[in-house]
């Protein structure tokens, strides 16, 4: 399973980069905006900042919410790096923009998605990526994985090629249990990812082993 991280936090991405770990990066206007990034430009030298750091795809998402002004943007966003794929909502314009993407061979994030069907049509428009919201279906208690679990029986029996990145990943829990189903790909912050490394025992048995070395050494 892929390892996204869904932050627009320059530092955080690098720490996830300089772990070994990263597969890229997703955004989100309010990601965007928690770091406080704004106007065309920023916003635009910003993607470009992201693409230096991080060896894999960023997501870079359109504010336009009509096809032409999706189709715009798009692809002043695709001409800005190879690694760039842009997210686009999953809205009626939103489906047709994907389709013309697909068909120009620019990649594509299909976001906001919170059920199966909504995930069927974007694989059907040729989405490179599906980012279904665990963690705010949980937050309206109904549970997350299950709807990963749906869209990877319905993509399997047709062989669709769209990737399923789990998004509004929330903690390590969600993490495992993604890659337990086979989400193709994961989006969380960092704290989810490194939480992973965390056990009491792995703590405990250091100390020990260190202290029995010191022991040993006479110090
Ligand atoms: C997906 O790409 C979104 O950026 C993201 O995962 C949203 O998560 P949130 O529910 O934590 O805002």
């Amino acid at each position: 399973m892929k390892f996204f991280i869904d932050t627009a936090n320059l530092a955080q991405i690098k720490e996830a980069q300089d772990l070994g770990v990263l597969d890229g990066v997703t955004t989100n206007p309010s990601l965007m905006a928690k770091e406080g990034i704004s106007g065309e430009e920023n916003v635009i030298n910003h993607y470009k900042a992201i693409c230096e750091i991080v060896d894999g795809d960023v997501s870079a998402e359109v504010i336009s919410t009509d096809y032409e002004g999706m189709i715009k943007e798009g692809e002043q966003l695709a001409a800005l790096d190879s690694k760039i794929v842009v997210k686009v909502p999953m809205i009626k314009d939103g489906v047709k923009a994907i389709k013309y993407f697909s068909k120009k061979g620019i990649k594509t994030n299909c976001t906001l998605v919170f059920s199966a069907g909504q995930a069927l049509l974007a694989a059907k428009a040729g989405a490179t990526y599906v980012s279904p919201f665990i963690g705010r279906l949980d937050d309206i208690s109904v549970d997350g994985l299950n709807l990963i679990e749906e869209i990877r029986l319905i993509y399997d029996n047709y062989g669709f090629q769209t990737q399923i990145l789990a998004a509004s990943v929330r903690h390590s829990a969600h993490i495992l249990g993604c890659a337990k189903i086979g989400a193709d790909v994961m989006t969380g912050p960092l704290s989810a990812i490194t939480a992973l490394l965390k056990h009491p025992l792995t703590d405990s048995g250091l100390a020990q082993f260190l202290a029995d070395h010191a022991k040993a050494a006479g110090k």
